[in-house]
């Protein structure tokens, strides 16, 4: 017969379509995030689970799904998914690095590059009229500036041609130094210095144990006055409060965010109220060609799994199918 399939909810025509085609699926259509509950009758017969980043992947769950074999999840991310307890339970997991590293580079500094020209401050007042009034406040170059890495993989490397085209000068931080970082164009250099000097700092590292709350009061401290941080990694890497103060103190000078703690962001949430910063909703991998692209991977690996054989891109290769 064909396998059982739970899909936690939107999924690309194409990528659903090639599912259907093996597999007898469960899918969640409605708004928001389903619940355990919700899932649960469709997770008791599940052999495989499309998994979404906003949707916890956690040893309830696996105890609500006896009989699931993989699980794929079209997000470079995983931090919603418990790892370990996968590969307890000998479960693949997938995700989908490489084909996003391109598009969210773009958004990674066309963020860095928007918030520093004040493009959509600037677009914001001609809607409004005033453009015959005095000028909008000044942005400032990227040329000659130092960008600051924080977690320089493939997008990290991305970014960096983007910001060398510019003529600005990059480090990064890491666990450990890249040993092709001379051929990527970025410097390693430690957390502290990476705070103290760069003009602008992207943030891109994955959010785990060590990264979560990395950027607290001493972290916005230490960054220059002049300094824009621009998240596009998850929020919970940075804390919220934090932030918010330091950007109300001037204590740095702009941030601009893709990823935000929580998220989404309520419309009523301080954050948004605040004159120096850019929010975009979790967008950096949102074009028509990746999506499509992760969600066909996403598909790809999910059957995979359900044959028994090897995931393209899987993140505990140990239990990995032969
Ligand atoms: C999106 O944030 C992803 O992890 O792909
Ligand atoms: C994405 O694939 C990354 O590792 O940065």
């Amino acid at each position: 017969g064909k396998y059982k399939v739970v899909i936690a909810g939107h999924l690309m025509p194409s990528a659903l379509a090639a599912i259907q085609a093996q597999c007898e699926v469960r899918q969640w259509e409605q708004p928001g995030v389903p619940t355990l509950n919700q899932l649960g009758e469709w997770l008791q017969a599940a052999e495989g689970l499309l998994a979404l980043p906003n949707i916890a992947v956690n040893a309830g769950l696996l105890a609500a799904a006896p009989k699931l074999r993989v699980i794929a999840q079209p997000a470079v991310g995983y931090d919603n998914i418990d790892i370990q307890a996968c590969t307890d339970r000998k479960i693949p997991v997938a995700n989908t690095p490489g084909v996003l590293v391109e598009t969210t580079a773009d958004l990674a500094f066309g963020l860095l590059l928007t918030a520093a020209r004040r493009i959509h401050e600037g677009w914001a007042w001609v809607q409004a009229g005033k453009w015959p009034e005095a000028a909008l406040p000044l942005g400032v170059d990227l040329y000659g500036k130092t960008l600051g890495i924080v977690g320089l993989g493939a997008i990290g490397a991305a970014v960096t041609r983007r910001a060398r085209a510019s003529g600005m000068k990059v480090i990064y931080n890491n666990r450990r130094q890249r040993s092709d970082d001379d051929l990527i164009g970025a410097e390693y250099c430690c957390f502290e210095e990476l705070l103290a000097t760069s003009d602008f700092i992207i943030v891109l590292t994955p959010l785990t144990l060590e990264s979560r709350g990395l950027f607290a009061a001493n972290e916005f401290a230490r960054m220059k006055p002049t300094a824009y941080f621009i998240n596009a990694a998850r929020g919970a890497v940075v804390n919220t409060e934090a932030l918010y103060n330091a950007l109300v103190a001037r204590q740095i000078a702009y941030a601009a965010l893709d990823v935000t703690d929580p998220e989404p962001l309520p419309a009523s949430h301080p954050l948004i109220k605040l004159p120096n910063i850019l929010i975009t909703p979790h967008i950096g991998s949102a074009t028509r060609e990746t999506r499509s692209r992760m969600a066909l991977l996403a598909a790809e690996n999910l059957l995979l799994g359900l044959a028994g054989k090897p995931l393209v891109t899987c993140v505990n290769n140990e239990v990995n199918y032969q």
